[in-house]
């Protein structure tokens, strides 16, 4: 037997320390927050996908009172992707959040499962890694790629 350690590279950054290109996603995923239909949890995401194509698209958590049927702000913009702009690959993405208190996170909020899960897919379709950025009021978290946060991931069968 042999014990594999799995390790997550996180750099902790704060807006003053993001290049250029990096921040204007930030400032996009904020901007997209205001997007949410959130009437039942209150709770607001956005996302923001830069293509290489030069597009930024965005995305907001979408519920329904029939709860399964909403949809994270994640896969709302990364399905959107897909579907608008089927030749373009992801270069990197944010996601940034608004609290029930009205107040950005902190810290930053990360993806669920299942949209760690879709992101991946168009990871692999770039055939790179895509950093991402969770965006929080203080704190950012830069990931080198959406595998990053899926380790073990099923990608195959
Ligand atoms: N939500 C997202 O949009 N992205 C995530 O990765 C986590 C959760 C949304 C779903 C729901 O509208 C609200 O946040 C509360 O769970």
């Amino acid at each position: 037997m042999k014990e594999i350690e799995i390790v997550i590279p996180v750099l902790s950054k704060d807006y003053s320390e993001l290049d250029a290109v990096e921040r204007g996603l930030v400032d996009a995923a904020r901007k997209a927050t205001s997007g949410a239909y959130v009437p039942y949890s209150h709770f607001r995401v956005g996302a923001a996908i830069l293509l290489d194509n030069g597009v930024t698209v965005t995305g907001a958590n979408q519920e329904n009172v029939a709860f399964p049927s909403g949809t994270c702000a994640e896969r709302s913009a990364c399905y959107y992707a897909g579907a608008n702009y089927p030749d373009a690959h992801f270069q990197m993405l944010a996601i940034a959040s608004v609290g029930t208190d009205g107040r950005e996170c902190e810290p930053p909020t990360a993806p669920c499962g299942a949209c760690r899960q879709a992101l991946l897919e168009y990871e692999l379709r770039a055939g790179h890694h895509v950093p991402v950025l969770l965006v929080g009021r203080e704190t950012i978290y830069r990931l080198p790629s959406v595998a990053s946060l899926l380790p073990l991931a099923f990608t195959e069968f």
